[in-house]
């Protein structure tokens, strides 16, 4: 049964928080795979811990039992997702849960993934106590399910969660004067800190020639152990990106239209970084913008930070590619140049019920998740 049982009292609340942590350690690693975090507890004392490794390493339950060895029979597993029932790259978890002797499971998550499912169910058949802690627990339900949200939305969608980013000033400058910015510090700072919770950090083209931006996590943000730090992805359908930018490094994702340019990628590579090719948009706008997210999968990437100018986020909204939007307005004009408005934005954005305003200084930063949910759609607090 997936209830509470009768015999098992939720763990303590750290616990469930260790969990987290140690699940959120594969974050940008993992990929395909969800980032989750496992646990072998025995009468509190944490014995034992897993992380999801690469793509074909050891799940987190392997990992941790593992580590815990013998000392895992009659102990109790803490997993932020359902453990897998499956035989994929790897052998079932939910098998070596039960090969090893442990007497319960408790779960944030369950797994929508209709080829890993059933975890559950085959626990259970093991004679194994379940807890569907996230039933009973909301909260933390939200927050790992927020962890996993790349995993979520890759099984629900087919490609990896995408958080939008856009600042403008209250009288709709998009693009601010040269070496300006737009907003303060405390709304930038926050920007980092999502960086720090993302696989990769998207711009486009136009942005890169413009700004050179260095597209990598500052501001101390990523210091408490948050994710690693995200990949640069420059999108670009006229293959203009200049490998003297900030953002061409090892590990940067430059994501350009079908016709080969031997010369370019070689010029690339000698940065590190990877070129990918992608089909260009019917209407001409530029590149296919669902196919260019969906390609990042195969890059382990599971969650993004689009902060491209409103062109590419115009793209990304029309594909309906945007899972999270945050809409950064600047409490003061910076002078710049308005950018088309974006009416689709207004769609997506309107100050309601479901769009959470934070201040920021002197800032304003509206939010909004896909269904509505701030707390479980990867958007966390202003500091
Ligand atoms: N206010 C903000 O939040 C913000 C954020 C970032 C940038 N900016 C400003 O925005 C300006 C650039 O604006 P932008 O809208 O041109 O920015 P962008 O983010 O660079 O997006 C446009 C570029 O994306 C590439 N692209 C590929 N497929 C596309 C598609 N289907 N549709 C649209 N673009 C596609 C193209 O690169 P190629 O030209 O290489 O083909 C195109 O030039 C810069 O001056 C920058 O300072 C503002």
């Amino acid at each position: 049964m997936v209830d509470r049982s009768s015999t098992q009292p939720l763990l303590p609340e750290e616990v469930y928080e260790r969990a987290l942590a140690v699940g959120r350690r594969a974050a940008g690693v993992s990929g395909p795979n969800p980032p989750v975090g496992c646990l072998i507890v025995r009468d509190g004392d944490v014995l034992a811990e897993g992380a999801t490794g690469p793509v074909g390493a050891a799940h987190a339950e392997v990992e941790a039992l593992r580590h815990a060895g013998g000392a895992a029979a009659g102990a109790t597993a803490v997993v932020t997702l359902e453990p897998c029932a499956h035989h994929g790259r790897t052998p079932p978890c939910t098998d070596a849960l039960r090969d090893a002797g442990v007497a319960a499971v408790h779960l944030l998550v369950r797994d929508p993934d209709p080829t890993a499912a059933g975890g559950v169910a085959r626990l259970a058949a093991a004679g194994i106590d379940v807890v569907d802690v996230g039933a009973l627990r909301p909260d933390l339900h939200a927050r790992a399910a927020d962890d996993l949200r790349g995993f979520l939305t890759r099984v629900r969608d087919g490609r990896p969660h995408l958080t939008l980013k856009l600042a403008q000033t209250v009288d709709g400058v998009t693009v601010p004067p040269a070496g300006a910015y737009l907003t303060g510090t405390a709304a930038r700072s926050h920007v980092h800190r999502l960086r720090a919770r993302s696989d990769a950090v998207l711009v486009g083209g136009a942005t890169l020639r413009a700004d050179d931006p260095r597209l990598d996590v500052r501001h101390g943000a990523g210091t408490d152990g948050s994710g690693t730090s995200p990949r640069p992805v420059i999108v670009s359908a006229s293959g203009d990106v200049p490998t003297s930018a900030r953002a061409v490094r090892a590990g940067t994702l430059v994501v350009v239209g079908p016709d080969p340019h031997p010369e370019r990628d070689a010029a690339l590579a000698a940065r590190g970084a990877t070129v990918v090719r992608v089909p260009a948009a019917d209407d001409g706008s530029g590149l296919d913008a669902t196919a260019v997210v969906r390609c990042l999968l195969e890059h382990r990437v599971l969650t993004v930070l689009a902060e491209p100018g409103p062109r590419l986020a115009r793209a990304l909204l029309t594909a309906d590619l945007v899972d999270a939007v945050e809409v950064h307005v600047a409490g003061g004009a910076a002078g710049g140049q308005v950018r088309p408005a974006l009416p689709e934005l207004a769609d997506v954005v309107r100050v309601g019920a479901d769009v959470d305003v934070v201040r920021a200084d002197a800032d304003l930063i509206l939010r909004r998740a896909r269904g509505g949910a701030v707390a479980a759609s990867g958007l966390q607090e202003v500091a």
